[in-house]
């Protein structure tokens, strides 16, 4: 059966989400198959991270959110947390020429407090060198949680001394750490689980999710074309009915 050119319209109205989520999951298993250490599969994931940015961004997705470090991964063995903190710093002074070449915008997300001095100034400076990029921005969580979010942004208004009668949904999501994005309108989880593992839970309210079993090393163009079609498949309604069965009134 053909569509009609007015069903065709309402699909291409989201064709291509502004703002992308991503659970970077599956590093650990992939290096395991190729009997490697995770390490192994963290460093794979850093250079597969580089890729998407640019996929993404020319596809004309704005905002790429990345899941690096959750609050909780702090419980992995200790050889592991210390292996990912000095893969994000080699991994800052690897890649930053490049992404702030590329035009892409870097904000970190999360809780900095618990991260060295070191790490936090190389954040800062990728943070303040990509500051004037506007092709995407990519925001990478780290020692991120969507219930620490939440909770630091309540303290904040309470520190401000916010009226209960001044809070709103609206005022909550301006204290959250991405206030700056609108929410996310795609989130793909890698690795084949089907959880959000605490990222975005305020922001992904009415994100579209995508779950896929590719390992995110190997999460290339192929996979990201095969979530942005799905995504564009989808029918998204916010607790509204299709517009196209809106019946105009009169009739
Ligand atoms: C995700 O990959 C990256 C981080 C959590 C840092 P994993 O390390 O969770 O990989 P799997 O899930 O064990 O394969
Ligand atoms: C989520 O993956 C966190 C990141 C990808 C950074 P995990 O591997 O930590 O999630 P669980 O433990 O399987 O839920
Ligand atoms: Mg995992």
């Amino acid at each position: 059966m053909s569509r009609s050119p007015a069903a065709e319209a309402a699909d291409n109205a989201n064709a291509v989400p502004r703002h992308v989520a991503v659970v970077m999951d599956g590093n650990g298993r992939w290096a395991r198959q190729r009997y490697m250490p995770r390490f192994f599969g963290h460093k794979q994931g850093v250079d597969a991270l580089v890729r998407a940015v640019n996929a993404f961004a020319d596809r004309g997705v704005q905002y790429l959110t990345v899941f690096a470090f959750s609050s909780e991964n702090w419980k992995r063995p200790t050889e592991e947390v210390s292996g990912l903190m000095s893969l994000v710093l080699v991994a800052v002074s690897k890649y930053l020429t490049k992404l702030a070449g590329d035009g892409v915008r870097i904000r970190i997300i999360g809780d900095r407090s618990a991260v060295s001095d070191k790490l936090r100034a190389a954040w800062e400076h990728a943070e303040a060198l990509t500051e004037k990029n506007s092709r995407i921005t990519l925001s990478v969580a780290f020692n991120y949680g969507g219930r620490w979010d939440v909770v630091q942004a309540c303290r904040r208004a309470i520190a401000d001394g916010v009226k209960p009668e001044q809070f709103d949904e609206h005022f909550l999501s301006r204290q959250l750490a991405l206030s700056f994005a609108p929410d996310p309108d795609l989130f793909i989880r890698t690795g084949g689980e089907m959880r959000m593992s605490n990222f975005l839970l305020w922001q992904a309210a009415y994100s579209e999710l995508f779950f896929t079993e590719c390992l995110w090393p190997d999460f290339g163009e192929a996979e990201i074309d095969a979530a942005l079609q799905a995504y564009a498949q989808r029918d998204r309604r916010f607790g509204g009915i299709r517009a196209l069965e809106v019946v105009p009134e009169g009739t």
